[in-house]
């Protein structure tokens, strides 16, 4: 079930879509630079989960379109799913609920995000469900591990993707309030990382006040 959307949401202000902009460029085009402001971004995250799916709506509606009309367009059926930047769970717990045949992984930066992820699981005897702390740009997993990796609001680390994402799987990138959102990578930039990676063909679309980028990784690489 996808909340209903509350009367208010809070606009992020100026300060923090600069922000987040500046970070998701400089992830996209200069990558080598994240360990070094990796902890401060982390320690944002920190402090920003309290209150978060209050403030943000994660789990509303209008956030959750964007990664909803990405899936559409993928048509997929995927049995291994990712959730990067998975914040307090809201996408991933969304993903679970989408496709009940599936593992669903959820991983963040944020170890108090991930506390506020882990809360949210109800019964769950097979583990299909789970969440751990850790970061998009050295990902614990082996090879080709996914079939479908998304993420909400969260700078993309192509290499990382690419790495865990079997040939043939999806990609959604989704931005829940569009060119508006902090943490979000410029369409044009990201069409041309992912065209250089081998995805073919690549959607994108918008939802609500949102848009989002899908992609499939060709078969043979
Ligand atoms: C704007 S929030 C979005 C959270 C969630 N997807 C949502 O829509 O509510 C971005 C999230 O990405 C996480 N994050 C940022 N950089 C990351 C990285 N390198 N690896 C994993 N998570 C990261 C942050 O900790 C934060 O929880």
């Amino acid at each position: 079930m996808i909340r209903r959307v509350p009367a208010q949401r809070q606009s992020p202000d100026r300060k923090t879509v600069l922000f987040g902009k500046t970070i998701c460029r400089l992830v996209a085009v200069a990558p080598w630079a994240w360990p070094l402001i990796a902890s401060s971004v982390g320690r944002f995250f920190d402090r920003a989960a309290d209150g978060w799916d209050e403030r943000t709506d994660a789990g509303s509606a209008e956030h959750l379109a964007t990664l909803a009309s990405g899936l559409d367009a993928l048509g997929l059926k995927p049995e291994r799913v990712l959730d990067l930047g998975c914040g307090t769970g809201a996408g991933t717990l969304f993903l679970s609920r989408e496709f009940p045949q599936a593992s669903i992984r959820g991983v963040d930066l944020s170890d108090s995000m991930i506390e506020k992820a882990r809360a949210k699981i109800g019964l769950d005897p097979e583990g299909r469900v789970s969440f751990r702390t850790g970061d998009a740009s050295k990902l614990p997993f082996g090879d080709d591990s996914f079939d479908l990796v998304t993420q909400v609001n969260m700078p993309v680390f192509f290499r990382q993707i690419t790495r865990v994402l079997r040939p043939g799987g999806g990609l959604i990138l989704a931005s829940s309030l569009g060119d508006r959102t902090p943490f979000s990578t410029p369409e044009k930039l990201v069409r041309r990382r992912l065209g250089s990676l081998g995805f073919d063909p690549i959607h994108s679309g918008s939802a609500g006040d949102g848009t989002w980028i899908a992609a499939r990784l060709k078969e043979t690489r």
